[in-house]
């Protein structure tokens, strides 16, 4: 079965990650799906919203660890800048389902979308400095807009994880629901907006979207700098050999 499902029904597509035995780790073929369903959607005048869940109890691992030690992004092309490109973009409503953890682009994905529901499970984490990284998405520009400096820094140079009570208290979260209510009303939610005129809610989203659009993606370009130098670099290579290993990194002279 495919790890992006894809489900259109009534104006609403709804992708779902599916690769529940490695926790939704998101892979370069994972990527280009969701950047080909996007690019898709965006054109399509059947979709009128989007949805991006995950299980009940699981969002996403973030990125897989075994294909960042053995085939990180070769350049901007690579599917997850494609799928970065896409999202940020997308010209209509996108709402997130978050239930159980969401890790890395798990978290900074949420920056691109417009409504985010959560379970009362979920578990956010920016984990890039104790990954030996640095940020991605153009996290390091939306974030602290979103959530203030001192918020931002906090998550971004602790890497600890959050739940949803604090995320919703920052501002990164609409709503917080029960578990196994989130995707219900995700759905129901979009069912709401697929229902008014498409183009009061794309001009709305372009408007509320202008002022950072270019910023964004020029964000994205310098933090992938970094990012694709790091992750050859020696923090890194001990951060996943650490967890592939399940062991603790050990960053001593690092
Ligand atoms: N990439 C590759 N495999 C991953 C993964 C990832 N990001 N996250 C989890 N997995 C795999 C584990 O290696 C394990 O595989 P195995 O069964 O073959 O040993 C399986 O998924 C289950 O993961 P596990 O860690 O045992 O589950 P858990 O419920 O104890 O913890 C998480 C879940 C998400 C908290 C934990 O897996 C985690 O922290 N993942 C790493 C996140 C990360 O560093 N992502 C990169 C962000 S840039």
């Amino acid at each position: 079965m495919s790890e992006i499902l894809a489900h259109a029904e009534h104006g609403v597509l709804t992708l779902t990650f599916n690769r529940i035995e490695k926790k939704n780790a998101l892979t370069s073929p994972m990527y280009a799906r969701l950047a080909d369903h996007l690019m898709g959607a965006a054109d399509d005048a059947q979709t009128r919203v989007l949805v991006i869940q995950g299980q009940e109890n699981l969002f996403t691992a973030g990125n897989d660890v075994s294909e960042f030690l053995q085939r990180p992004p070769a350049s901007l092309e690579a599917p997850v800048f494609r799928f970065l490109r896409a999202i940020a973009d997308f010209p209509k409503p996108v709402i997130a389902a978050v239930c159980g953890p969401a890790v890395g682009i798990g978290t900074t994905l949420l920056l691109h979308c417009d409504l985010v529901y959560a379970g009362d499970n979920a578990l956010f984490s920016l984990p890039f400095v104790n990954l030996g990284l640095c940020p991605e998405a153009a996290s390091s520009l939306l974030l602290p807009l979103r959530v203030g400096h001192a918020a931002a820094a906090e998550k971004l140079l602790f890497g600890e994880p959050f739940a949803a009570d604090e995320a919703h208290e920052m501002g990164l979260v609409n709503r917080v629901l029960p578990p196994a209510e989130v995707n219900a009303y995700a759905q129901q939610q979009a069912g709401k907006l697929a229902a008014k005129p498409m183009a009061s809610l794309s001009v709305t989203k372009a408007l509320l979207r202008k002022p950072l659009r270019e910023a964004v993606h020029a964000v994205i370009v310098e933090e992938a700098m970094h990012f694709e130098r790091m992750l050859k670099g020696p923090a890194a290579k001990e951060a996943f050999g650490a967890f592939l290993a399940k062991r603790k990194p050990d960053f001593s002279g690092l």
